[in-house]
């Protein structure tokens, strides 16, 4: 039987319409959660780079390759958005979040973002996160702990500080931080409608909850200048005078902290991962950490080369953002094939990051081969992408190193941990990459 096709090109044109996997789109989802290396090879066997497949109710065109990531997300005749493509997953928790702007006014919000994450600023929130980073870490439980939930609690303790700036009691700092958890599941929420008690009427009711406390603060905010990322939304202008309104400070804080939490978490609890499954990079890394004392100096950051290798790695194998959605809103095309408008297309940068044209032996640890002399990951601009790119590239990717290099590098210092010979992480694919056992290792403390 003939592949079906999405949409054919208009008589006369080149392009080539996009062949469709009509597979029953839960079980095509289900499979591709199961496996999603296996799944993608498949499919790529049989349809090619590009193809459509039904995923979460939507037709969706799957565009492999760093060169399919690199003519979507450069955009050349803006005929992609984000607005109607990631709305449609986390739309109602995450309302004019800067990641849900488009064109024009993204531009212009994103101009004023950016001073919340210029070098000077940076180096206030690094200088911030030290103590509170090498006091928490110092007094984790030894034992048998759940590394997931360890970094969980501490990068939500730690955005409250540093991006909040305000003290909270401890009752007041679990309420944000249950309905900040709340609102962050409520994306991947199978019913996807407010029926009481579920999901998406948790979302919903959460999102209230930020509103309200960050609503409630905003005037005390705008009144003095702070070193926190609150503080900073309240004040930043851009050249031409703009500032941006209650509501969109109200907005962004909520989008910003959830854009920081799990990526981060996840990338540490991969690292740790990586270094307890391969006890050699575990003590590579730890004795560029002994050679400097527990509080970074901000220079001292770039010392830690072998940290940073097993971050790239770590975030190679397995990006915290898997794929990146964008809705076409015009007709288009990519790699030559046409792309009808209203079509949601996805960049699936897990699957990309392990092409062999670009990564030898793609699916081991190799931190080494981000070292200058192989520089795979600059083999093509989009082979390395876990940060996305484009306009909508992820803003805090120097803050998001400065956090996690900061933390792993206390944690190597004052532990060593370990895995049972043999064991291996079961991932639970079904939103964000998790272990499902949230990385269980013994620590022990070093001195
Ligand atoms: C390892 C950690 C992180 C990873 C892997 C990551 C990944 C990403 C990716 C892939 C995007 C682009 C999504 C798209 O284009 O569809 C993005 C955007 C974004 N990220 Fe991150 N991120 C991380 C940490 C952070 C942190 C710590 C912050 C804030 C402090 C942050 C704030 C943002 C914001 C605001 C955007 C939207 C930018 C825009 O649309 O202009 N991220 N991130």
């Amino acid at each position: 039987m003939a592949t079906p096709l999405l949409a054919q090109p208009a008589a006369g044109s080149d392009l080539l319409p996009v062949p469709v996997s009509e597979r029953n789109g839960v079980l095509e989802v289900l499979t591709m959660r199961r496996d999603p290396f296996d799944f993608s090879t498949k499919r790529r066997d049989q349809y090619g780079e590009v193809f459509a497949m039904n995923a979460l109710g939507v037709r969706m065109v799957m565009a492999y390759g760093a060169e399919a990531a690199g003519e979507i997300l450069m955009n050349r005749d803006r005929a992609f958005a984000n607005a109607p493509a990631w709305s449609y997953f986390i739309g109602p928790f995450f309302n004019r979040g800067i990641m849900l702007l488009d064109f024009d006014e993204h531009r212009h919000h994103r101009h004023i973002m950016q001073q919340a994450f210029a070098p000077n600023v940076l180096k206030g929130y690094f200088a911030e996160m030290q103590p509170v980073i090498a006091d928490r870490v110092a007094a984790f439980d030894t034992g048998q702990v759940k590394l997931l939930e360890v970094f969980k609690e501490l990068t939500l303790d730690i955005a409250l500080e540093i991006f909040l700036g305000m003290e909270l009691s401890k009752a007041e700092a679990d309420r944000l931080n249950k309905a900040f958890i709340e609102t962050v599941r409520a994306g991947v929420a199978l019913v996807r409608k407010p029926v009481p008690g579920g999901r998406w009427w948790k979302g919903l009711r959460s999102r209230k909850i930020l509103e309200d406390f960050f609503y409630a603060h905003i005037d005390a905010k705008r009144a003095t200048q702070t070193p926190d990322l609150f503080s900073v939304l309240c004040h930043a202008e851009s050249d031409d005078g703009h500032r941006f309104t209650d509501e969109d400070v109200v907005n962004h804080m909520i989008f910003v902290l959830m854009a920081a939490h799990d990526t981060s978490t996840i990338t540490m609890t991969q690292m740790a991962y990586r270094m307890a499954e391969h006890p050699k990079w575990q003590a590579k890394a730890r004795a560029q950490s002994q050679a400097l004392g527990p509080m970074l100096e901000y220079d001292e950051l770039s010392e830690l080369t072998v940290l940073d290798n097993i971050m790239k790695e770590s975030l190679r194998m397995c990006p915290p953002v898997p794929a990146q959605p964008r809705m076409a809103i015009k007709d288009t095309q990519v790699m030559g094939y046409y792309v009808p408008e209203g079509t949601m297309v996805a960049i699936p940068q897990m699957a990309n990051h392990r092409d062999p044209r670009y990564f030898t032996d793609p699916d081991v640890f190799d931190p080494e081969r981000f070292l200058p002399e192989r520089a795979e990951d600059k083999g093509h601009r989009m082979a390395w992408m876990p940060f996305g790119g484009g306009v909508h590239k992820c803003i805090g990717l120097y803050f998001a190193g400065m956090e996690i290099k900061t933390i792993m590098h206390n944690l190597l210092r004052d532990y060593e941990w370990f895995v049972p010979a043999g064991y291996r992480f079961p991932m639970d694919y079904s939103s964000l990459p998790v272990p499902k056992d949230g990385l269980p290792v013994t620590l022990v403390r070093r001195r």
